[in-house]
């Protein structure tokens, strides 16, 4: 049988990820494989409540901590984990690099409560710590995602904070790289729309030929 495979898609907001993952999806349909898009936090109708939840209102560090785990525990039990045991193809908008790059580094909670948090809703029925087979980190100055975002949509409670909160959650994606480094491939995306989804294309199909299937 086909093995499943896990992707994710990280980034400070205004990075531009989301525009390039319709493209990742085609190229995997193109080569037969069922896929499955979706997003965190959300992916679930109880998930997509708490996304709106943890968006929008005020609230202290570990409860944000805590409430983007259960919408992310919820999430892999219901959509993630049974798209890869049929064999699917899961592209995430965000997993829990994101966690750690927000919450860690961005807002400062504790780095150690997070890791055990993590491995409490992902270790898998046997036994294995859940992770994304692939992620795709687009890395960006954090002003030059501050212009991009200020002529885009009214901004959330993370859009809206100052550059500083985005230097430190860049910092944290560049920890949770140095700390897993064979997931993560990181794409400057400084570059032209055009240049970045090249870029992204290239580092999805050379990474899919060199993954067993
Ligand atoms: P999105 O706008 O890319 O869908 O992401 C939603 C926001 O939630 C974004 O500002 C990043 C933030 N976020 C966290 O703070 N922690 C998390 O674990 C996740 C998944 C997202």
């Amino acid at each position: 049988m086909t093995r499943g495979l896990f992707i994710s898609f990280e980034g400070i907001d205004g990075a531009g990820k989301s525009t390039h993952i319709e493209r990742v999806a085609a190229l995997f349909r193109q080569a037969g494989r069922p896929v499955v898009l979706t997003r965190e936090p959300g992916g679930t109708p109880l998930s997509e409540k708490l996304r709106e939840l943890v968006l929008h209102d005020p609230m202290d560090a570990l409860t944000e901590a805590l409430l983007m785990f259960a919408a992310r525990r919820e999430h892999l039990v219901q959509v993630i984990e049974p798209a890869l045991a049929r064999g699917d193809v899961v592209l995430c908008d965000r997993f829990t690099d994101a966690t750690f790059a927000y919450q860690g580094g961005g807002r400062g909670f504790d780095w150690q409560v997070l890791a055990q948090l993590e491995s409490m809703v992902q270790t898998t029925a046997q036994g294995a710590l859940r992770q994304p087979d692939l992620t795709v980190w687009f890395d960006l100055d954090p002003q030059i995602a501050a212009e991009r975002l200020a002529s885009a949509r009214v901004p959330d409670k993370f859009e809206s904070q100052p550059a500083d909160f985005f230097a430190a959650v860049r910092a944290g994606y560049a920890r949770r790289q140095e700390e897993m480094p064979s997931r993560f491939a990181r794409i400057d995306a400084a570059q032209s729309r055009e240049a970045v989804g090249d870029d992204v294309a290239l580092v999805v199909t050379s990474w899919y030929s060199r993954t067993p299937t």
